[in-house]
C-alpha cells in the first residue's frame, strides 16, 4: 500500500532546506528544482529509500536512478573506475546538465542501480539542488519527479499535480532554467556513447573526446527484444493524455498541413506564437527555437492536458544541438509518430496548385485520379512519363545503356523485359537504374506541370506510384495517399491483370507498406470498400484541397477539354489505358 502524505510546498530558504535534509536522512523522498527538471531525490545509499521512489513513480524496477553529487570528493567510493574521458568531461560540464554511467561500488544499492553493476552520477549546477544534498550530507538518487510516463515536471506545481499525497515535501524553486533532462552518457574506451541527448550536445562533447557516437535508440524506435543500454528508453514517456504528431517541415509545409486537418476536433499546435494567426485551432508556445522549445516541451505538452485537447500537432526540433534532446523527448510522446511534408514543397507557381498522388498497388490510385480529372485537374501519369522519357533513341536510353549494355538493341531501343530480368531481384541494380532515370523523369514532370499552369489550369494532379522514393513530393503542394488493405489489394490485381497469388505477392515484395505513404502524405483515402464509396471519398478530398488553396470547384464540364498545352496532349488517353501501367479498380 502506498502510504498518504499531506504534500508541504516550501521555499528554497535555509529553513526549507533543512525541512528537506531532515526528511532526506530519515529515509523520505524530498522533491527538489535542479536546472534541467525537477528531481524526486532519496538517499542514494538507502535501498528502502531508493525503493519508496519507483513506487511513488510508479516507475518500473529495472529503469535505474541518476545520483546526485555536490562535489567530486562524494564521488568517493561511489565508483570503482573514473576513466580519463571522464575526468575531462567533468572539468567541462560538472556541475551542469551531464550524468556519466560509471561501474559503480558496492556501496550503491541494487534497488538505486535497477540491478544494473553501473550507476549515472551527475552534479546538479541549481544553488538549491546542491545546498539540499550538501545539508542532507548523502548522495541523492533523484529521477524525474513526475508520475512515469508522463511529461517531466518542469515547475513545482507540475510536481504537486503527479505526486500530491504521494511524497511530503516539494521545495518549490521556481521553473527550471533548462528544462529538459540531462544528457546521459557512457564511455567505451576513449570514445562517448549518448545514451539520451540533453542540454549537453554532441559537438560540445566532441570538443572534450576523441569521438561521439550517439545511440541509435535516442531517434529509433527500438524493436520489443532489443538489448537497451540505457532502460528509461524503452518506455513509453513523456506522454499527455492528447494525441501528439510531429509534423516534420518547413513553416509553410507545416501550416498548410494543419489547415487540411482544420476539421479534425478539438485540435491545437505546438509551434512559435507568433504562427497564430496563420492556424486554424489554438497554439501552444514552444517557443521559436531550441533552446526556448527545451524550456517550453515539458509545459506545453501538460498544457495540451490542462486544456483538455484531443490532439496536437507539433512543430520537429531541429535534430543537432540541444535540439536532439528535445525531438528524441518528442518522438516519445508522440509514440514515434512523424509526419515528413517536403520542405521543398510550396507552390512555385503563381496560381497553379500541384496534387501528388500515390500508393501502392491495387489501392485505387487510377479511380481517384479519374475523378480528379473529371473535375477539372490536368493530370500527369508519372508511368506515361517515364514511357516517354525511354523512347528509342532517347538521352535516357543513352545513359542507361552505358550501364545496362545487355537491355538495349542498336539504336538504342530499350528492350523491357530484359531491363527487368536484370533488375528485379537485385536490390543494388534497381537502385543504380531508379537513380538514374528519375532525373529524366522529373525534368520531364516539370516542363509537364509548367504547360498545364501556362494554360491557366489551377490544378494538377501528378499521379506516381513511387512519388515519394523519386523525390517527386518536391514539386507537390500537397500529396493524397490511396491506402487499402492486402487483401482487397490482391484481388483487385487479380481480376484487373490475372496474375497469380506468387506474382502478386513478388509484386508486393517490392513495394513500401501502408505506414510509409501514411506517414507522408497530407490526405489518406482508405479505399476497403466499393468504388462508389472511393468516389465519394475523393470528391471529399478534393472540396479540402481547393479550401485550402481558396478555390470553389470547377464546373464538371470544363474538366474533360484537354489544355491547349503541347506537352501534356499525350496524357488524354491517361484514364483507362492498361498497357501504360495506370491501375484499374473493378
Ligand atoms: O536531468 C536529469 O537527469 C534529471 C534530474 C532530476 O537530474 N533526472 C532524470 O532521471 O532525468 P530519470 O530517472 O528520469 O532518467 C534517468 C535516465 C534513464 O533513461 C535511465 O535509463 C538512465 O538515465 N540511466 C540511469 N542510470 C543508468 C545506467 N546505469 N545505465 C544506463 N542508463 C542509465
Ligand atoms: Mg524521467
Amino acid at each position: 500500500m502506498l502510504k498518504e502524505y499531506h504534500t508541504l510546498v516550501c521555499l528554497p530558504d535555509e529553513q526549507g532546506i533543512a525541512q528537506a535534509a531532515e526528511l532526506l536522512r530519515t529515509g523520505e523522498l524530498v522533491a527538489i528544482p535542479t536546472e534541467t527538471v525537477y528531481g524526486l531525490a532519496a538517499n542514494a545509499l538507502d535501498a528502502d529509500a531508493a525503493a519508496k521512489i519507483y513506487r511513488a513513480k510508479g516507475r518500473p524496477q529495472d529503469n535505474p536512478l541518476i545520483v546526485h553529487i555536490d562535489s567530486l570528493e562524494m564521488l568517493d567510493g561511489l565508483v570503482t573506475e573514473f576513466p580519463e574521458a571522464a575526468r575531462r568531461c567533468a572539468e567541462r560540464f560538472w556541475p551542469g546538465p551531464l550524468t556519466m554511467v560509471l561501474p559503480k561500488s558496492k556501496k550503491i544499492p541494487a534497488a538505486t542501480s535497477g540491478g544494473l553493476d553501473t550507476v549515472g552520477i551527475r552534479m546538479p549546477a541549481n544553488e538549491t539542488a546542491r545546498k539540499v544534498i550538501g545539508a542532507a550530507g548523502v548522495p541523492l538518487a533523484a529521477p524525474s519527479a513526475n508520475v512515469s510516463g508522463r511529461p517531466s515536471p518542469t515547475t513545482a506545481a507540475h510536481v504537486f499535480t503527479d505526486l500530491a499525497g504521494r511524497i511530503p515535501l516539494i521545495v518549490d524553486g521556481g521553473a527550471c532554467a533548462i528544462g529538459v533532462e540531462s544528457t546521459v552518457i557512457c564511455f567505451e574506451g576513449e570514445r562517448v556513447r549518448i545514451l539520451r541527448p540533453g542540454f549537453v550536445s554532441a559537438e560540445e562533447l566532441a570538443e572534450v573526446v576523441p569521438a561521439v557516437v550517439i545511440d541509435s535508440g535516442v531517434t529509433e524506435k527500438l524493436p520489443e527484444q532489443a538489448r537497451v543500454r540505457s532502460p528509461g528508453m524503452k518506455y513509453r514517456h513523456y506522454s499527455p493524455r492528447a494525441d501528439v504528431i510531429i509534423i516534420d517541415g518547413q513553416k509553410d509545409a507545416f501550416i498548410r498541413y494543419v489547415r487540411a486537418h482544420a476539421a479534425e476536433d478539438n485540435l491545437c499546435c505546438l509551434a512559435p506564437a507568433a504562427w497564430q494567426a496563420a492556424l486554424p485551432c489554438p497554439v501552444i508556445d514552444f517557443g521559436a527555437d531550441a533552446v526556448q522549445e527545451a524550456n517550453r516541451l515539458f509545459d506545453a505538452l501538460r498544457e495540451t492536458d490542462r486544456r483538455g485537447f484531443a490532439k496536437a500537432y507539433a512543430v520537429c526540433p531541429p535534430k543537432t544541438g540541444v535540439g536532439l534532446a528535445v525531438y528524441n523527448r518528442l518522438l516519445r510522446a508522440a509514440g514515434f509518430h512523424v509526419v515528413c511534408v517536403s520542405e521543398k514543397r510550396a507552390t512555385k507557381l503563381p496560381g497553379c496548385a500541384v496534387v501528388g498522388l500515390t500508393g501502392q498497388s491495387g489501392a485505387g490510385k487510377t479511380t481517384v485520379s479519374r475523378c480528379f480529372a473529371e473535375h477539372g485537374f490536368g493530370v500527369i501519369d508519372a508511368d506515361l512519363v517515364a514511357r516517354e522519357v525511354t523512347e528509342d533513341g532517347s538521352d535516357c536510353n543513352r545513359a542507361l545503356a552505358g550501364e545496362f549494355p545487355s537491355a538495349f538493341r542498336e539504336g538504342y531501343v530499350l528492350d523491357r523485359r530484359a531491363l527487368g530480368r536484370i533488375v528485379f531481384g537485385d536490390r543494388e541494380k534497381l537502385d543504380r537504374l531508379e537513380q538514374m532515370i528519375y532525373p529524366f523523369i522529373n525534368t520531364r514532370i516539370t516542363e509537364k506541370i509548367r504547360g498545364f499552369a501556362s494554360s491557366g489550369r489551377r490544378f494538377v494532379l501528378l499521379d506516381a506510384p513511387t512519388l515519394f522514393e523519386a523525390g517527386a513530393d518536391r514539386f507537390c503542394d500537397c500529396v493524397v495517399c490511396v491506402v487499402a488493405d492486402e487483401e482487397k489489394r490482391r484481388e483487385r490485381i487479380f481480376a484487373r491483370d490475372g496474375l497469380s497469388d506468387e506474382e502478386i505477392t513478388k509484386r508486393f515484395s517490392s513495394q513500401k507498406d501502408a505506414a510509409f505513404y501514411t506517414a507522408r502524405a497530407e490526405f489518406v483515402i482508405e479505399n476497403n470498400a466499393d468504388t462508389a464509396a472511393l468516389v465519394e471519398k475523393s470528391a471529399a478530398v478534393e472540396q479540402k484541397i481547393r479550401e485550402l488553396f481558396d478555390e470553389p470547384r470547377e464546373e464538371k464540364a470544363q474538366g474533360s477539354a484537354a489544355p491547349a498545352d503541347p506537352g501534356s496532349a499525350d496524357l488524354s488517353g491517361q484514364s483507362a489505358d492498361s498497357q501504360t501501367g495506370a491501375e484499374h479498380i473493378i
